[in-house]
């Protein structure tokens, strides 16, 4: 290492770290790479991971990874492969082909161990419904030996503290859901699968649960999410993966996907003989000034705006096939 170097990584390491260090001592370097180690490592990875149920796979060797801190939007349509791709990372299923590495662990290897750090939520409610809501997540607290548990703060997270002494059995199906999300943070994960958490919600009750997600991702903790809709995976992921048919068709994020499949237009709905009508004129071609000039100058005009591609045309254009 350079003495240069040397001083700015000592510099980095103070602030980061709050310590002295020398100059090329034994604590400088062991800790430089400790730090090194530490950045934008893969929390999940999928190596060529495929799941038959007879002759139909699910999962199709798929191969990807998910940085520290990252959330994957997993979009596909019913029948993609979503939840199984879910069960085989979590360890509900092995794998028959290909492996997955949680944190650094092999999912098939040290199941137990790495789902003492992972928070996962399907579709099936796994909780106690003659139970409160504090009495639900108290006993997951217990289940994963945490002594000093306070469910307060994550009932307060997934607005339920006013209910929170009635039995489940009388919630919505929202604030079930909410409760699961409370649940599946009781041990403080630090990666979290989410199978179609919103699916079906009240607006409420999604809006809530996107929220946690992204105040987790702000923590640190590395999300994989599965969804059907196109919105809630623009929005949420840092970047998106498209199944299909078990494959993953493409992956990036939102905005390279609409850069590079997507084209941007302007919709103009203008007046035709009494009928208004809608015309797309596409912006990245070369005679698009003319075209603007000529629908200004010659058409009755109603409105203007501009239109990028949305995930679901994209996913269209590259898979031949809608998300619904
Ligand atoms: N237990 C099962 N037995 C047989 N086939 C299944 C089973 N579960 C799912 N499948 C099939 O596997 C494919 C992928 O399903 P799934 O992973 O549930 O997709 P998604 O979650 O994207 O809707 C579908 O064709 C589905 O019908
Ligand atoms: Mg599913």
């Amino acid at each position: 290492m350079s003495k240069k170097r040397g001083k700015f990584f000592q510099k980095i390491l103070r602030a980061n770290f709050g310590f002295k260090s020398y100059y090329n001592s034994e604590l400088v370097n062991l800790n430089l790479k400790k730090w090194e180690d530490n950045m934008a490592k893969d929390a999940i990875v999928a190596e060529n991971l495929t799941y038959r149920y007879g002759d139909l796979t699910a999962v199709d060797h798929i191969s990807f990874a998910v940085k520290e801190g990252e959330i994957l939007g997993f979009l596909g349509p019913n029948g993609a492969g979503k939840t199984t791709t879910v069960k085989v990372l979590t360890g509900q299923f092995l794998p028959m082909e290909g492996r997955a590495l949680i944190l650094g662990k092999d999912i098939s290897k040290d199941r137990e161990e790495i789902q003492a750090e992972i928070g996962v939520c399907f579709e099936e409610k796994n909780l106690y419904e003659r139970m409160s809501a504090v009495e639900n997540l108290r006993f997951f607290a217990q289940l994963f030996g945490i002594r000093k548990f306070d469910p307060y703060p994550l009932l307060k997270k997934v607005g339920l503290e006013k209910r929170e002494k009635d039995r489940v059995e009388s919630y919505s199906k929202g604030m079930k859901q909410r409760l699961m999300v409370a649940r599946f943070l009781v041990n403080s994960p630090r990666v979290l699968f989410l199978d179609e958490p919103t699916d079906g919600l009240d607006p409420v009750s999604a809006e809530t649960i996107r929220k946690v997600i992204l105040e987790e991702r702000e923590k640190g903790v590395t999300v994989f999410l599965t969804t059907h809709e196109m919105m809630e995976a623009d929005k949420l992921s840092d970047r998106v993966a498209f199944i299909n048919e078990g494959k993953i068709a493409a992956i990036d994020t939102p905005e390279n996907l609409k850069h590079k499949f997507g084209r941007r237009a302007l919709k103009v709905r203008v007046r035709e003989k009494g009928k208004v009508v809608e015309k797309e004129l596409p912006l990245d071609e070369k005679k698009v000034a003319k075209d603007i000039i000529n629908l200004f100058a010659n058409e009755d005009i109603v409105t203007v705006h501009t239109a990028e591609a949305t995930l679901e045309e994209i996913f269209i254009k590259i898979t031949g096939r809608r998300l619904e």
